[in-house]
Formats: C-alpha cells, sequence, structure tokens
C-alpha cells in the first residue's frame, strides 16, 4: 500500500515572513494524518518554513535547484546547500520552468541524479500541453518525459523519485483534468517505470497529479488506483489547504 503524498508548491509566493505565519497555522491542522506532507516554498523562505515545521512531520520542499555541486552559476542554488539546510524534498522539472526558464528533459535528468546523490526526493514533473493532448500523443509524450528523466538512475534510486503528472492545460487555470484522464496517464508513467525498473519498482513508485486540484476534488482523484496524491498550487497557499491533506 503506498502512502499518498500531498505536497504544495507555492511557486513565487511568501517571503519568509508570510511563509513563517502560513506554515505555523496549517502545520498542525495536517500534520500526523494518513498522507505525507510536502510544503515547497521559495528558496528565502526556507528556513523561516524550516523552523516553524520543526518537530513535526511535514516535510520542505525547494521548487528547484541545480544539478552541479558548486561553482560559477551567478543566481544558482546547488543540491548539497539545500540539503545542509534540512530540506527533504525539491520539484524538479516543473512545467514552469521548462516553459520560461529553458529546461529540458536533459536537464531534468541531470537535476533527478544530482539530487539523488545528495539526498533529496525529487517530485519530478511530467505532462503534456493542450496541443500535444489534442494530438492524441499525450501518453506518447509523458512515456518520453518518463524515460529522459530516469535515464542512469539506478532501481534503489528510482523508488526514491515522486513523479507529478500535471498536464500543462490545467495548472493554474481552474480547468482540472477529470479523474478518468488523470488516471489513465498516471497508469501510463506507472507502467513506463514498470518497463524500465520492473513492477515491484512500479508498485513501490508514488505518482501524483497536479493542476488545478482544490478541496472540492481532491477525493475523487486521489481514490484512482494509480494516483498517490498531489502536486498543488494555488489550493496550497489557501486557508482550507487541510481539506485536500485530510480529504477522506
Ligand atoms: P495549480 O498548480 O494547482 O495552481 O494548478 C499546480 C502546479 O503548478 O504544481
Amino acid at each position: 500500500m503506498r502512502k499518498k503524498i500531498i505536497a504544495g508548491n507555492w511557486k513565487m509566493n511568501k517571503g519568509p515572513d508570510a511563509a513563517r505565519e502560513f506554515a505555523v497555522e496549517m502545520t498542525p491542522k495536517v500534520d500526523g494524518g494518513a498522507a505525507d506532507v510536502v510544503f515547497c516554498v521559495p528558496y528565502v523562505s526556507l528556513l523561516a518554513a524550516l523552523d516553524a515545521a520543526k518537530g513535526t512531520f511535514v516535510a520542505i520542499g525547494a521548487q528547484n535547484m541545480h544539478f552541479e555541486d558548486a561553482g560559477a552559476y551567478t543566481g544558482e542554488v546547488s543540491p548539497g546547500m539545500l540539503k545542509e539546510l534540512g530540506v527533504k524534498y525539491v520539484i524538479i522539472g516543473h512545467s514552469e520552468r521548462r516553459a520560461y526558464f529553458g529546461e529540458t528533459d536533459d536537464i531534468v535528468n541531470k537535476k533527478a541524479k544530482a539530487a539523488l546523490v545528495h539526498g533529496l526526493m525529487p517530485i519530478l514533473c511530467v505532462g503534456e500541453s493542450l496541443e500535444q493532448r489534442n494530438l492524441g500523443i499525450t501518453i506518447e509524450h509523458v512515456r518520453i518525459q518518463v524515460k529522459i528523466a530516469f535515464d542512469g538512475i539506478s532501481a534503489v534510486d528510482a523508488e526514491k523519485i515522486v513523479i507529478a503528472y500535471e498536464p500543462i492545460w490545467a495548472i493554474g487555470t481552474g480547468v482540472t483534468a477529470t479523474a478518468q484522464q488523470a488516471e489513465e496517464a498516471c497508469a501510463a508513467v506507472r507502467q513506463v517505470v514498470a518497463e524500465l525498473y520492473g513492477q515491484p519498482i512500479a508498485d513501490k513508485i508514488r505518482i501524483q497529479y497536479g493542476g488545478s486540484v482544490t478541496a472540492d476534488n481532491a477525493a475523487e482523484l486521489f481514490a484512482q488506483p494509480n494516483i498517490d496524491g498531489g502536486l498543488v498550487g494555488g489550493a496550497s497557499i489557501k486557508a482550507d489547504f487541510d481539506r485536500i491533506v485530510n480529504y477522506q
């Protein structure tokens, strides 16, 4: 039985003060339940969020990182730096990073490997555009993204990765994939993992759905056999985020 994992992607919202305030308020409401809970906060708010979640089961994640250990990469943050702070998870390959910051499948693969080397758990995002869905190539596209992202990653490491299936057309749009669409894609993702690593690893790996998850649609989405929780954007910084975590 896979434990659900529900992660909030705060995106570029909440500086240290607001992050601390929100985390102090939300943590007791989402702590110690049936699901793993992660707050993925902006870099500058990591310390405040870590401090606010101290002594609880709520984990803190970053939203990005560089793949190199150190060096002349102005403005970047390395996996080791995140690890040193006490960060547990890192979102990799979010569609906004792919669209606005030129992240390719190859970069996503390098970042996933670097995160694992440093003991960070990647939340690795894949998903199709509306155009790709309309062309009927959703599954092919997602299969390619997963295959490249996992290239060169051992089975032992692979099962530490959380995959977030996020159709781009559903992100921040208020349009949610139907439970059936989400399940179909998540099942396809699990199938690729089975082809790469065998069924036992595929049965263990956790696959989230992301894209306009709300307190009202979470229960139906998370009830699907291949959906192990969600990556939640807009609704993760709302006062009723706990309703998504405690969806049952
Ligand atoms: P959304 O974002 O829930 O606001 O659609 C999801 C995401 O970008 O991870």
